[in-house]
C-alpha cells in the first residue's frame, strides 16, 4: 500500500503540526502506521507492527473490530450529527446508559466529553459548582499530584504535575496545590504489583489541606495509576487513606481513569480494582475502543442532584458543555464496544493473563540499562537509566529500533510504558518482550 498526497502524488509532512511530538526529527525520518488489525499495525508499505501499547492506552478491544466499526457505518449513514443542547438522540441516552452499567454503585450520571483532557476540566467545574451549590463558594482549590497527568486543557495542564508541559503556561490556573508523587524508587524498585513503601505520602494531603484550609479546597485530582509519567503504581493503603482524608474535610475526590478505565486493571475501573470509590470519575479512550473521540465524566448521584436541584425550574443547571457532547458516532460506537467487551469478558481476560505479562517483563531485570521495573495488572514500566546529559535518548533510540523491528511500544522519558490491548496472546507478550531485550543489547 502507498500513501500519495492525491494532488502531487507525493505525501507532503510539513502543514501537520503534531501533537507532543519531535515535529522537525519525525518529519526527517517519519514512522507512519497506514492501517491495523486486532493487535496488529501495519505501515504503509505493509510491514506488521504488533501493537504493545493499544495505540495510546485505548484500543483496549483491538484494531478495527467488526461490531463498532459495523456500528459507526451504520450510525454515519443514518445521522451524523444531532445536537445534545436542548436536543438529544436516543442514541446517547444509550451509550450513557451502557457506561452507566459498569460505573461504580451510585456514579450512574454521565456527562460526555471528546477527550480525557475535557474530562478533567468537566470534573473540576462540577467539583466547584457542587460547591457553589451549597453555599460553599469559597471552595475553589483543586490539589493535584506531582508526576500527574489530566491533559493539555488550561485545567489539567494546572493541576497536572509535569513539569515540562507546566513550564510554558505558568499559572494558567492559580488556585492549585500539589501532592508529591508516590514514586520511590529507592524503597520499591522491581515491585510487582502495588509497591510496599509510601502509604505516608498520603499524609501530605493533611498538611496541604490545613496550608489553605479545607473550606477553600474543592477537589484532589489525581490518576490511580499515573500512566503518563511512566507507570506510577499506588503504595499499598494510599488510595484509601486519600479517600479518607477528603472525606474527613468535605472535599471531591477525582479519579482520572482515562488509561485505567475499562479492563486495563481487570476491572472496570480502578476504583473497582483498588476498592475505593471516588466522588467523580473521568474516562476517555477505551470507553469506545477510540473508534470516535470521546470521554465521559461519571458523578455521584447526590453531587448530581445537588448542582440540579439548586437551581430554578426552567434553568440550565450546569453551564457547560460541547458541541460534540454525545456524538451519534461516539455514542454508536460506545454501545458496540461495551457490548463487546461483555461479551468477551475481556476485563476478565486481563486478569487472567496479568500474572504472565508481569513474570515476562520482570524477565527483563538484569538487561542492560535496565534500573527498575514495575506493573499491575495489563500495566508496566520499564526504567532504563538515562544517558548522562541526554535524558530520554535511550529510550527513544530503544523505541524506534522497537518499531523497524516490529513491535509499537510507548515510551516517556526513559521509562517504556507497555499497556497492550486485552485480546493480547501469551506469544505475543513474548514478543513484545524479547523485542525489547534485543533492542536494549543494541542501544548504548
Ligand atoms: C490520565 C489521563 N488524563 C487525561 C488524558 C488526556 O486525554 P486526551 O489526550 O484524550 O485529552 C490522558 C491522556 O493520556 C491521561 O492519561
Amino acid at each position: 500500500m502507498k500513501l500519495e498526497n492525491p494532488h502531487t502524488g507525493a505525501l507532503t509532512l510539513e502543514h501537520f503540526w503534531m501533537p507532543y511530538t519531535a515535529n522537525r526529527q519525525f518529519k526527517q525520518a517519519p514512522r507512519l502506521l497506514a492501517r491495523a488489525k486486532d493487535m496488529h499495525y501495519y505501515t504503509p508499505d505493509g510491514r506488521e507492527v504488533l501493537d504493545g501499547t493499544a495505540g495510546l492506552w485505548c484500543v483496549n478491544a483491538g484494531h478495527c473490530r467488526e461490531p463498532i466499526v459495523a456500528a459507526i457505518q451504520k450510525q454515519a449513514a443514518t445521522m451524523d450529527f444531532a445536537p445534545t443542547f436542548q436536543m438529544g438522540h436516543p442514541l446517547v441516552f444509550e451509550a450513557a446508559t451502557a457506561v452507566a452499567h459498569v460505573t461504580p454503585d451510585g456514579m450512574d450520571r454521565i456527562f460526555f466529553t471528546n477527550s480525557g483532557s475535557e474530562c478533567a476540566d468537566t470534573a473540576m467545574k462540577i467539583a466547584l459548582a457542587y460547591h457553589r451549590a451549597r453555599g460553599e463558594a469559597s471552595r475553589r482549590i483543586i490539589i493535584g499530584r506531582e508526576r500527574g497527568y489530566h491533559g493539555s486543557n488550561f485545567g489539567g495542564t494546572s493541576a497536572g504535575g509535569i513539569p515540562g508541559n507546566r513550564k510554558s503556561f505558568p499559572g494558567v490556573v492559580s488556585i492549585v496545590d500539589h501532592l508529591r508523587s508516590t514514586h520511590d524508587w529507592a524503597r520499591n524498585a522491581y515491585s510487582k504489583g502495588m509497591p510496599k513503601h509510601g502509604v505516608e505520602f498520603a499524609e501530605e494531603l493533611e498538611r496541604i489541606v490545613g496550608l489553605h484550609d479545607a473550606s477553600n479546597v474543592a477537589a484532589v485530582i489525581i490518576e490511580p495509576v499515573a500512566g503518563s509519567t511512566g507507570v506510577l503504581i499506588p503504595p499499598q493503603g494510599y488510595l484509601d487513606r486519600i479517600r479518607e482524608i477528603c472525606t474527613k474535610h468535605g472535599i471531591l475526590l477525582i479519579f482520572d481513569e482515562v488509561i485505567t478505565g475499562f479492563g486495563r486493571l481487570g476491572y472496570p475501573f480502578a476504583a473497582d480494582f483498588f476498592g475505593v470509590r471516588p466522588d467523580i470519575l473521568c474516562m476517555a479512550k477505551a470507553i469506545n475502543n477510540a473508534s470516535v473521540p470521546m470521554g465521559a465524566v461519571a458523578v455521584d448521584n447526590g453531587i448530581h442532584d445537588a448542582i440540579v436541584d439548586a437551581a430554578p425550574e426552567g434553568a440550565i443547571e450546569f453551564m457547560h458543555g460541547y458541541t460534540y457532547s454525545g456524538h451519534p458516532l461516539a455514542a454508536a460506537a460506545v454501545v458496540a464496544t461495551q457490548k463487546l467487551y461483555r461479551e468477551e469478558h475481556l476485563f476478565q481476560r486481563a486478569a487472567l493473563l496479568s500474572p504472565y505479562f508481569e513474570e515476562a517483563v520482570h524477565s527483563l531485570r538484569g538487561t542492560r540499562h535496565v534500573i527498575d521495573i514495575r506493573n499491575l495488572e495489563m500495566i508496566a514500566g520499564i526504567e532504563l537509566e538515562p544517558r548522562p546529559g541526554a535524558p530520554g535518548s535511550r529510550a527513544y533510540e530503544t523505541f524506534v529500533k522497537c518499531f523497524e523491528w516490529g513491535v509499537l511500544i510507548r515510551i516517556t522519558g526513559d521509562i517504556i510504558a507497555l499497556s497492550p490491548p486485552l485480546i493480547i496472546e501469551k506469544p505475543h507478550i513474548d514478543r513484545i518482550v524479547e523485542t525489547i531485550r534485543d533492542a536494549l543489547k543494541t542501544v548504548d
